[in-house]
């Protein structure tokens, strides 16, 4: 049987896929808002007037399914803000976890930003959230320096 994992960009093709694995993934696992992140960019990548779908977005395969995916957007530097791909979803079928799918995902993102000279990859999490904090210390990323999140609650 072959397991291995292959990770490519996101194709218009992958959309309902994409969409099926993250339904069954947001049914036990956080954020209220992550539907409509995941959704709006679907939306875009199934948008067939695009010729291709949008650019750091990557799914991971095995053995022809997908099992995981990463949606990230492209932040250019708005309001002196520094550039940088934000990921806004990366997510891995139960099945499929803890065995370097997630981090195989992220590490692609990192390599198409180093040959589109983007400079960093963000990532915002929920405070306390120890999983997913502990996920991204292991894909190279640490506290930012250069973003600071202020809110308010109205
Ligand atoms: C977070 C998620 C994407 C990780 O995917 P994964 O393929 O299991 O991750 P990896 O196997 O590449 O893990 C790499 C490392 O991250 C850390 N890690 C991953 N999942 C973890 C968990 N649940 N608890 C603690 N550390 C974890 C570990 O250090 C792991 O290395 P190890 O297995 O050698 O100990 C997956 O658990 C998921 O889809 N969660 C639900 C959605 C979500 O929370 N997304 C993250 C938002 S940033």
């Amino acid at each position: 049987m072959n397991d291995e994992v292959i990770v490519r960009p996101l194709r218009h093709e992958d959309a309902d896929a994409v969409r099926t694995l993250d339904g069954r993934i947001v049914g036990a696992d956080r954020s209220r808002t992550w539907d409509r992140y995941v959704d709006r960019f679907l939306r875009l990548a199934d948008g067939k007037a695009l010729p291709e779908a949008p650019w750091g977005c990557f799914v991971a395969e095995s053995r022809g399914r997908i099992i995981g995916f990463l949606l990230s957007e492209l932040r250019g530097g708005e309001y002196g803000l520094p550039r940088g791909a934000w990921i806004m979803a990366v997510a891995v079928d139960p099945k499929a976890r803890r065995r370097g799918v997630g981090r195989k995902l992220v590490d692609e993102l990192v390599n198409s930003c180093r040959q589109r000279r983007v400079p960093d990859v963000f990532a915002a999490l929920l405070p306390g959230d120890g999983e997913a904090g502990s996920f991204v210390r292991s894909c190279g990323l640490d506290p930012s320096k250069s973003v600071a999140i202020f809110s308010r609650t109205v």
